[in-house]
């Protein structure tokens, strides 16, 4: 059943509380995907405090978190990568998945993308992470390619970079007169 959320932009206080959120949805989801070692590598990597509060203040870097009432259901991090919009990161906490707060988010992701002119949005999706495939795909996303990447560590990441096509911004109303 789809919940109402609010998406505000994640301040650099709320570091510690999106890194908690990350554990929450990392473990949850990735424990059959990935080795512990490698988790644990790629949230001190990606959601240590200071890393984020720097990212809260890059301008090329948008980060939003979803709401419901006062619960943190979930956040999304965007960039620009390469000159492509890329949606880096989509977590939704275990007890509010499929419930409409990544479409919500990615639904997000792709008006800021076409506010500011970008064609696609991108993101990469570990080859065997099916849930989240399934949901990218609903969402209108397409594989365009695969891409192996070393992230130190001994750790590697075998992802496929999916795609979604963006509409041109239509005029509104107001613009028109
Ligand atoms: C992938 C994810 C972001 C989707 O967000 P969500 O809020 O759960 O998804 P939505 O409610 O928008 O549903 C979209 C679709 O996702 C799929 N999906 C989501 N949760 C699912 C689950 N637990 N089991 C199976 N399919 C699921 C379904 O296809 C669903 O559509 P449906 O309900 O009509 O069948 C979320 O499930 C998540 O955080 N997963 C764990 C972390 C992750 O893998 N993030 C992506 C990293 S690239």
């Amino acid at each position: 059943m789809p919940i109402d959320i609010d998406i505000l932009p994640i301040a650099p206080d709320d570091a510690p509380a999106i890194a908690a959120l990350a554990r929450t949805v990392w473990l949850d989801a990735y424990s059959g995907i990935l080795s512990r070692a490698q988790i644990d590598y790629m949230l001190a990597q990606r959601y240590d405090h200071a890393r984020l509060r720097a990212e809260c203040g890059d301008p090329a870097k948008w980060l939003r978190q979803a709401f419901a009432g006062d619960f943190r259901a979930g956040f999304a991090a965007c960039e620009i990568c390469k000159g492509e919009f890329k949606l880096d990161k989509l977590y939704v906490h275990p007890e509010m998945q499929r419930r409409g707060v990544g479409a919500a988010l990615v639904a997000h992701a792709a008006e800021l993308a076409r506010g500011k002119g970008y064609p696609a949005v991108i993101l990469a999706v570990n080859k065997n992470n099916a849930q989240a495939i399934r949901a990218y795909a609903k969402y209108g996303f397409r594989v365009r390619e695969t891409s192996l990447t070393d992230i130190g560590g001994g750790f590697s990441m075998d992802d496929y970079i999916m795609e979604k096509a963006l509409d041109p911004q239509v005029p509104g109303v107001r613009d028109r007169i």
